[in-house]
């Protein structure tokens, strides 16, 4: 997409980023918060995933139309190499490039980290997320069927797997 950049978020882009998240609170199983999370505690997860793993924004013509983000796949310590990724767009802007864009990068970023494995929870069903993980080959590794009950329906949650790197026998500390 013409004038599309990829950069790091900034406590600056809460607002932006919570517009965009709220709309798939409110309107799609996508996620499974209720409530939309307000600006002040998007801008605590901008700085707190993005000091941990990456928080990054895509941006057309100055306009932040969406963003990816890395976090921890489960807290106990030894599942510090695994993450767990996401990506929004702002609902106007699917379909145009920015989603793979927002995803070369993030994985990139978590890579260069010291990551070694990255997962997405999808709810199901969502064809335009499994396609994107497709294309970056994430893999189904599991299915938690009726797992989530949201807009008046159960939906079940694909749990896709990309390696970032071959399995290491003594892995450095993510960075
Ligand atoms: C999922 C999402 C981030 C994808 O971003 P995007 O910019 O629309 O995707 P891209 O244009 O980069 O397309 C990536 C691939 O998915 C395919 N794709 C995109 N939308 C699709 C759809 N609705 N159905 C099927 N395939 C689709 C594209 O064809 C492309 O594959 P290709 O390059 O092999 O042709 C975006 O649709 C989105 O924000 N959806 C709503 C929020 C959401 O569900 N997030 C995921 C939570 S797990």
């Amino acid at each position: 997409m013409q004038g599309l950049t990829i950069r790091d978020a900034t406590v600056d882009d809460a607002a932006v980023c919570a517009a965009i998240y709220g709309h798939y609170v409110r309107a799609t199983p996508a996620t499974f918060e209720l409530e939309p999370p307000s600006a002040e505690e998007v801008g605590r997860r901008i700085t707190s995933y993005g000091s941990s793993h990456a928080w990054l924004v895509a941006e057309v013509d100055g306009v932040v139309t969406g963003f990816a983000y890395g976090t921890r796949f489960a807290e106990r310590p030894a599942y510090r190499w695994s993450c767990e990724v996401s990506v929004y767009l702002d609902p106007e802007r699917l379909g145009g490039g920015s989603g793979t864009a927002l995803y070369d990068a993030l994985l990139a970023r978590l890579l260069g980290r010291g990551f070694q494995v990255a997962y997405a929870k999808v709810s199901q069903p969502n064809d335009a997320s499994n396609a994107l993980h497709a294309k970056f080959g994430f893999e189904r590794v599991g299915l938690l069927r009726r797992v989530g009950f949201k807009l008046g329906a159960w939906h079940d949650v694909a749990i896709l797997q990309r390696d970032l790197v071959p399995p290491t026998p003594a892995p450095a500390e993510p960075t």
